[in-house]
């Protein structure tokens, strides 16, 4: 009662502010559940604010992108240099004359610029933000943060900035990294299993399922084993809050990939003040996992591992500070795998569409980015058994420029998983990429299918690729067992894209890049997934969700899992 109380007073003050020169730029009803309310944020703590500011032209970059990545195009695979990007991702001189007249109005001074200057930090007391803003900053605590975060459900701005400002940080965001949904417990974590240490290094070809390990997916996919060559072709693992350890990293090569050398090691790159520690037993279950597949698929190819600051509060600040880094850096990789994400909702529209434009940014340059498309089917990234009538979607896997990666089991027939997280954004709307395969499977769809109206057909349809992601034997502090979901098959689908790049430099010819339009281009070069539910593992079996289809579906993709012939895809 008192909840719905307060909330409507704030609605009524912010409505009767508008009238003069406020006006309401993002609200929501309520915090995700899991966190809770502890009052106001006292007037004088200091509030650092990020604002993201409007691009001169998004949408033209959005254009250009499709350009350069779509097969037959004259520009195919001219991918842009950042002084390019920069020309569509920076503010328009208006955009930067009404914020900083708003700023000197207000005695304001911003303290750190993004490269591209789309991006300005602000500190300022809670008192004064909550007044400039129509703001409540609130104390949230959630049972899996530390310390309490501080945000508003509802925030305006003064009608000078409409249009100019897109997104005031944090203000309605919740995405947390220790909220998050793919890291540790990983619902499918099954307990490191000491037996597991005689696990063969070859495949058991006659029951996969007992345990995958690089040779079950090289056989299965047709990966080479022949080592890269290339050295300018770096594999990027990204990481939020947790450590990659290298003895366990070399323990996995031992056993796993006898074939290659066992001391491989990689470049720890630091963002936020990220570290990467070796003391035995700190090493994270999904960095681990990250770290083993990447070096046991793409076989010789220089890995980094990106240790994003440990601030545990703040997922999307780690998300947009990648972004910026893949964008300008000097020297960037040619791919990134990242198996962390958390609903859409919980990012809140705006903050996800500039973490989105951020990708854009960064895959124009030529950087494949992939990310794992969730563990919880059609309801969102937790394979909690909640939420099983609703259909969330995950985020950043719903961003239409990165490419999105759920899983499968089984070698024959390979079928999509029931957790496999896939279905339609609810911000993004469709790159035309993928319309044709998605309206062909919406065709597929009975009347009477029970999910109607729980999604919108019209918008970003994932997941791209789906491979397999269930008891991937990993080394884990020196002790082997077995792990899954689709944050298994992310890495592995990222280095099977670093061989291929690797064949591509060789011949001299452009990497992948923004993988989509290609994926979508070429069925014939993967097995279509045809078997599968994605209720979402622990959801009843009878919960309303997609079933995999000939062609593309929200389980599996269009071109479901690799049928991998480098020599067809460098030609
Ligand atoms: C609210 O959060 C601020 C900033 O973290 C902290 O200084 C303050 O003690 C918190 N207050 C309560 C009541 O939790
Ligand atoms: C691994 O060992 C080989 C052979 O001793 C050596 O040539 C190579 O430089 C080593 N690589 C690394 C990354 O230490
Ligand atoms: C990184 O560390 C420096 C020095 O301790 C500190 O001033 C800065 O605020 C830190 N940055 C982040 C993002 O935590
Ligand atoms: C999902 O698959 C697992 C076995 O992998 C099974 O135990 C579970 O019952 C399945 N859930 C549904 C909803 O079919």
């Amino acid at each position: 009662m008192a909840r719905r109380f307060n909330l409507l007073l704030l609605l009524s003050f912010a409505l009767a502010v508008s009238a003069s020169s406020l006006i309401l730029h993002e609200h929501r009803t309520n915090a995700p559940s899991g966190f809770a309310n502890q009052g106001p944020t006292p007037a004088n703590h200091m509030l650092t604010l990020r604002f993201g500011l409007a691009s001169n032209n998004m949408a033209g970059l959005q254009e250009k992108l499709l350009a350069i990545s779509t097969p037959g195009s004259p520009e195919f695979r001219k991918w842009l240099s950042p002084e390019e990007i920069k020309s569509f991702v920076s503010p328009s001189p208006a955009t930067l004359t009404a914020f900083t007249a708003f700023l000197t109005s207000h005695n304001l001074k911003t303290s750190t610029i993004s490269p591209f200057g789309d991006w300005h930090t602000l500190t300022l007391p809670v008192s004064k933000a909550n007044t400039l803003f129509s703001a409540t900053f609130t104390n949230y605590t959630h049972p899996a943060l530390a310390t309490p975060i501080t945000r508003t459900l509802s925030l305006s701005l003064p009608s000078e900035l409409s249009g100019h400002v897109e997104v005031v940080h944090p203000t309605t965001m919740f995405a947390t990294t220790k909220s998050r949904l793919l890291a540790p417990p990983i619902p499918n974590f099954e307990d490191l299993d000491p037996r597991a240490a005689s696990a063969p290094a070859e495949c058991d070809a006659t029951n996969p399922a007992n345990g995958i390990t690089p040779a079950c997916l090289q056989a299965l996919y047709n990966i080479p084993k022949t080592p890269a060559t290339q050295k300018n072709n770096a594999l990027m693992v990204t990481s939020y809050g947790e450590w990659a350890e290298t003895a366990d990293l070399q323990a996995f090569l031992t056993q796993f990939r006898p074939d290659l050398p066992p001391n491989q090691t990689f470049l720890t790159i630091s963002l936020d003040n990220g570290t990467n520690p070796q003391e035995p037993g700190v090493g994270g279950t999904e960095a681990d996992l990250d770290i083993e597949y990447a070096a046991g698929i793409a076989s010789g190819v220089p890995l980094q591992f990106l240790s994003v600051g440990d601030f545990d509060l703040d997922l999307g600040i780690g998300f947009l500070d990648t972004a910026t880094y893949l964008a300008t850096t000097p020297n960037p990789p040619t791919v990134v795998s990242t198996s962390y994400g958390d609903v859409e909702e919980a990012f809140g529209e705006s903050m996800a569409r500039k973490i989105c434009d951020g990708y854009a940014a960064a895959t124009a340059r030529g950087i494949s980015l992939l990310f794992a498309s969730g563990d919880g089917g059609v309801s969102g990234g937790h394979d909690d058994g909640q939420n099983c009538g609703l259909f969330v979607s995950v985020f950043p896997a719903s961003c239409p420029w990165v490419t999105a990666v759920g899983s499968t089991i089984g070698f024959n027939p390979e079928v999509a998983i029931n957790f496999t997280g896939g279905g339609f954004s609810s911000y993004f709307t469709q790159s035309s990429y993928q319309t044709t395969p998605v309206s062909t499977f919406l065709k597929t769809l009975p009347p009477s299918f029970p999910g109607t109206g729980k999604f919108n057909p019209a918008h970003r349809a994932f997941p791209d690729l789906a491979l397999q992601g269930k008891n991937f034997f990993i080394n884990l502090g020196g002790r082997v067992g077995r792990i899954g979901g689709t944050s298994a098959s992310t890495p592995v689908a990222a280095g099977i894209v670093s061989l291929i790049n690797d064949r591509l430099i060789e011949k001299g010819k452009p990497v992948l890049g923004f993988l989509n339009p290609f994926i979508y281009a070429h069925p014939g070069a993967f097995n279509d997934i045809v078997v599968g539910h994605n209720s979402g593992g622990r959801c009843p079996a009878s919960s309303a969700a997609f079933d995999a289809a000939p062609g593309w579906d929200p389980l599996s993709s269009f071109p479901s899992v690799f049928g991998f012939n480098v020599d067809s895809l460098t030609c």
